[in-house]
């Protein structure tokens, strides 16, 4: 089922495609040489785990919940994807804070920062969501997303995909299982659950704003909740990418159900038995866990 990308390569352990980094390249060089602090901020995921979700809520923590400001312009530029070649200039330019987004594993960080103490390196918000949720919302996603490849087979083909790991950004578990333990050891980084931000928003917000060290009151923290709430989100086009060429919101929004547990209409039963027979078999030496309803 193998669904072939232009330009595919692999950087630093994980599946590109054309517009991604490349290795020996100018761009790669300057990646590598990005100078960021402990003012800046990175927001880590595995694709389709609530990603931009977590970008804006990072931006609005960070300009003191500016809703006027955060609605001028898309959140893209406010919160750049660091591994896509074209951008590395914009990047480079930006000024402190600077709030970036990624799909790397930790160690295909910038070497710049990667090595160095605590407190001149980036805070980290890693965010995972349940592997099954993220199959069903990748899978809408190559359907929309014509730099996937013009994927447009059925979900049985997306899943055999998936779990051999042969999707942008590689398998789920390793990405997921190596920042879960990066982030036991390292103090810069804050491992979130989707499925927590979904129950508990007002919690989970308040913990990331303690983490990036930013004071919050309980009525900036509400007007927070709100603009990022999911109904809110999806009317908002600084955060739809409904601009965004590659993408045909006709054939699935980005900003699509936002729920937990759509992967039941989707996986069959024999396909849930198969895929928890790999879940407990590659969760076994880590305890992380999930909530799949
Ligand atoms: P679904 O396809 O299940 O709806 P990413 O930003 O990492 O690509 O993740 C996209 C997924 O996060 C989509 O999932 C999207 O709907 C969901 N999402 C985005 N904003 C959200 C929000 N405010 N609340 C809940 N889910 C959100």
């Amino acid at each position: 089922f193998a669904q072939k990308l232009e330009g595919e390569h692999v950087f630093r352990g994980v599946l590109h495609h054309s517009v991604m980094l490349t290795e020996g390249t100018e761009e790669q060089k300057k990646f590598d040489s990005l100078q960021m602090s402990a003012n800046d901020c990175i927001v880590a995921t595995y694709p389709k785990s609530g990603t931009t979700w977590m970008q804006e809520i990072v931006w609005l923590i960070y300009n003191g919940v500016d809703i006027e400001k955060a609605k001028q312009s898309p959140l893209d530029e406010r919160c750049p994807f660091m591994e896509i070649a074209p951008k590395i200039d914009f990047i480079t330019d930006m000024q402190s804070p600077k709030l970036l987004k990624t799909h790397l594993l930790h160690l295909g960080l910038p070497t710049s920062f990667l090595n160095k103490s605590n407190d001149s390196r980036p805070r980290i918000v890693y965010v995972a969501r349940n592997p099954k949720d993220v199959a069903v919302s990748f899978y809408h996603f190559y359907r929309s997303n014509k730099s996937l490849g013009n994927f447009n087979r059925g979900w049985n083909e997306f899943f055999e995909m998936f779990i051999s790991g042969y999707v942008v950004f590689g398998d789920w578990f390793s990405h997921v299982i190596t920042w879960y333990e990066t982030a036991k050891k390292d103090s810069t980084i804050l491992f979130i659950k989707y499925e927590d931000m979904k129950r508990n928003s007002l919690e989970e917000i308040s913990k990331i704003a303690k983490f990036l060290g930013k004071d919050i009151s309980t009525e900036m923290l509400e007007t927070l909740y709100d603009h990022t709430k999911f109904e809110s989100m999806k009317k908002n086009p600084m955060v739809t990418f409904a601009k965004n060429p590659s993408i045909d919101s006709s054939i699935s929004p980005f900003l699509r159900k936002g729920e937990i547990g759509d992967w039941k209409n989707y996986f069959t039963v024999a396909q849930n038995e198969r895929f928890m027979d790999i879940y407990n078999e590659k969760m076994k030496d880590t305890d992380l866990s999930f909530q799949f309803e």
